[in-house]
Formats: structure tokens, sequence, C-alpha cells
């Protein structure tokens, strides 16, 4: 069991790994400071983990949606996480050894995923900074991740603007405002996007 100052010690070095990589790479990065674990659960609570299907996670980061998505009761070998930067991934593999952590590009995914490309995940957890992004390029994302879901599951997306970042009636989707986090820096905002059912 982890004393106080051991948890307070581990946050605090989970956020200078995430300073660091907003140093090294602020556009891929995003935000500032690691997501809160308010917002990891919010994130984590539209899984359902019962349908037996696997998890994809896109951008990771530190970890902290990662736990949430274990703590949610999926299955480390039923999590795929997909993470751009090498430092994290490292991280990331140390911190969670059975979770499939794959170093790519979540814009890419059939590459990234390699012999997994045709897998059916139950639900899309994504903290890819997509405002970073020409609108396009968000679109193009949002439709290439809803053919690897059922119809009618979900990609749970973060974002810090008052707007869904991909915006609707740009293709067969819809958008949906989940959760507005406060408790969150800076606060998040957090959007569905799935196939209409009919
Ligand atoms: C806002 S941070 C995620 C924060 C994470 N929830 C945390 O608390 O540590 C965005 C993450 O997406 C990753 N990323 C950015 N572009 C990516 C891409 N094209 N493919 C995969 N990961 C990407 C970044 O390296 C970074 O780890």
């Amino acid at each position: 069991m982890k004393t106080g100052l051991q948890k307070l010690t581990r946050h605090f070095d989970e956020e200078l790994k995430f300073l660091k990589g907003w140093i090294d790479q602020p556009r891929a990065v995003g935000a500032m400071l690691p997501t809160s674990s308010v917002t990891a659960r919010r994130m984590a609570s539209v899984i359902n983990p019962e349908s037996g299907l696997p998890v994809l996670e896109l951008g990771p980061g530190t970890g902290v949606i990662t736990k949430a998505i274990l703590e949610r009761g999926v299955s480390p070998q039923d999590l795929y996480s997909i993470e751009y930067s090498a430092d994290f991934v490292e991280h990331l593999e140390a911190e969670f050894p059975e979770v499939n952590i794959i170093e790519g590009d979540a814009f890419d995914l059939d590459a990234t995923l390699g012999d997994k490309r045709d897998l059916v995940f139950d639900s899309i957890v994504s903290a890819v900074p997509l405002l970073n992004f020409p609108v396009p390029n968000r679109v193009a994302y949002v439709e290439d991740l809803l053919r690897r879901i059922p119809y009618g599951r979900p990609i749970v997306q973060i974002s810090y603007g008052p707007k869904s970042p991909v915006p609707p009636g740009r293709g067969n989707y819809t958008v949906e405002h989940h959760d507005f986090v406060f408790r969150n820096f800076p606060p998040s905002q957090l959007w569905l996007y799935r196939r209409p059912l009919a």
C-alpha cells in the first residue's frame, strides 16, 4: 500500500514528465498538465466492460486515463493504447506492463495497429489534442475511428474549447456533449461521437 508521501512524489514525477513532454513537443501534447483523475474517470465511464470487446485508447501520455480504464474493469490484455511520444511509451510500458502499449500515430491506425488493424473495439477514448490539427483531419480521424467500433458505441474525446473540436454536419456521425469538468487544468470538455443508429 502506497503512503501519502509516495503518492505525492509519484504525482509530482508524472507532472514533471508531462511538462517535459510539453516542452519537447507542445503541439503534440496539447495541455500543460496531466488530465485529472476526475476527468479520466468520466471518460472511462462510457466503456462497457461487459461487452467482451477490447478498448482503444489514443494519446495516453502519462497514463492517468489508462489507469481509469483499467479501474473501470477492462483487463489490461484488452486495452490497446497508442502513444506518439517515445518517452511516454517507455513510462507507460514500465507502469502498465500487461497493457498493449503501441508507439505510433493515431491518425494512421492501420499502420500503427499492424496485425490488430481489424479488431472491433467496444469504444474509443481519445486524448489526442485535436484542436492542433486542421478540421478536415479531425473529421477524417473520427470517421476512421467509427469504422472500428459497433454502430451506436461512442468515441469519447477530451478538449478544452467551448465547441466540439469535430464539428457536426461534416460526416456520418453525431456529436454529443458528455461533460464539463472544472476539476482539471485547464477545465475540460468531453465530447461523444457515434454513428447515427437509424
Ligand atoms: C493532452 S496529452 C494526454 C494527456 C494524458 N491524458 C495525461 O494525463 O498524461 C496528449 C497526448 O497525445 C499524444 N499524441 C499527440 N498526437 C498523437 C498522435 N498523432 N498519435 C498518438 N498520440 C498522440 C501526445 O504525445 C500526448 O501524450
